[in-house]
């Protein structure tokens, strides 16, 4: 027992002495710049306080016990709503990637995926028997120059809007480099659902791209301020997806409750198109205000705005002096993100007034 403790401490060590080390916070009242609570829907009543028909939790996996009509008719109303022929829900976005990855791609084919692509996405790739490349991070040429050269079928793997840098995929020239090689495209769609699109659908849908990609997945966690994913796409991926995912198989489905939820945000969303509209104003005026403070920011349309500030004891000791002036904005280290490219990552949201949005900047430029 002793050695294998000893082991655990060295690492754990090594966390520390990289000033890498991760601890779980409690949220202290701090304004938000750092949830996924983009539109302000976790704490929306009429989304979280409504009473479902039927209040029941779980009982078993969707394969034994735990399928319901209405989780099937939540399924086909979603598919509907992002414009897929049909959908299968996962508990996280976690899951769903690693569901979908881990076994898409046979012994002898090929996935390519960005160089900055998603943890959850990578850990499905590592799952599955199938050959796997990067390609720099939303570079056609590089991507092109793998898929020419990729074995079996080829499957390429992106975000519509990367997670830890905001930016967007270029997914017109993505999908004709996938035509030109007949690549099947699958695209996360995590950071950009609830806030692109005429409802929210995601930059797929506003880019009418929907029948040019094999599956998509989006995650409920983020702008619905629910949880879970779904994963779209053709009615016989879902049927694969069934027999042949474990992290769909051998876990418990989602509670009804939580399923009725998503359903709920995503008539809300399509309600209250003000709020996203509220929010790709704030993201203008962010982007506007930060121009003049001589920073480094990663080009982002997004309602993640980052600012690179290298080295994890800087970053650390920066977001540090931000909290303690009242703003929540977090550090993102390596090895989450390459050495020297660590950043403040700001998570903007309806509910951030543009004095709030003054306020930090100062602090982050020095004023206050
Ligand atoms: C791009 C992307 N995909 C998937 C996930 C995982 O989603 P979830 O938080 O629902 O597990 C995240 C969130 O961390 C993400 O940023």
């Amino acid at each position: 027992m002793k050695s294998h403790l000893k082991h655990i401490e060295q690492k754990l060590s090594n966390r520390k002495s990289e000033n890498a080390f991760r601890e779980l916070k409690l949220n202290d009242n701090l304004v938000d710049f750092c949830s996924n609570d983009y539109l302000g829907f976790a704490s929306e009543q009429e989304i979280h306080a409504f009473e479902p028909a039927q209040k029941y939790g779980s009982t078993g996996s969707r394969l034994i016990s735990g399928n319901h009509l209405q989780t099937v008719e939540v399924e086909q109303f979603l598919a509907n709503y992002y414009k897929a022929e049909s959908g299968l829900i996962y508990n996280s976005g976690y899951n769903a990637n690693m569901g979908l990855f881990s076994c898409v791609a046979q012994r002898t084919d090929t996935i390519i995926y960005d160089e900055l692509i998603h943890a959850s996405i990578r850990d499905g790739i590592r799952l599955s028997n199938a050959h796997s490349f990067s390609f720099q991070h939303n570079d056609i040429s590089s991507l092109e120059e793998k898929v020419k050269n990729a074995k079996g079928n080829v499957f390429v793997a992106v975000e519509s809007i990367y997670s830890m840098d905001g930016d967007e995929a270029p997914l017109n020239d993505i999908v004709e480099v996938c035509k030109k090689y007949n690549a099947a495209l699958i695209v996360d769609e995590a950071h950009a659902c609830g806030i692109f699109g005429e409802k929210g659908e995601g930059l797929i849908v506003q880019q009418k791209l929907e029948n040019e990609v094999f599956a998509r997945v989006v995650t409920f966690g983020k702008a619905y301020g629910s949880h879970g994913a779904i994963v779209l796409g053709y009615k016989s991926l879902k049927d694969y997806l069934i027999n042949y995912s474990r992290p769909f198989i051998y876990t418990t489905a989602l509670p009804l409750s939580n399923v009725l939820t998503i359903k709920k945000a995503h008539q809300f969303l399509a309600e209250n198109k003000d709020r996203r509209e509220q929010l790709l104003e704030l993201i203008e005026y962010f982007k506007f205000r930060i121009q003049g403070l001589k920073f480094t920011i990663v080009e982002s349309n997004s309602s993640i705005q980052c600012v690179i500030v290298p080295g994890n004891k800087e970053v650390k000791y920066l977001a540090e002096l931000i909290q303690s002036n009242g703003f929540d904005v977090r550090p993102i280290l390596s090895p989450t993100v390459a050495k020297g490219k660590e950043r403040l990552r700001i998570c903007l949201h309806t509910f951030n007034t543009k004095q709030q949005v003054d306020d930090l900047l100062k602090v982050m430029g020095g004023e206050l």
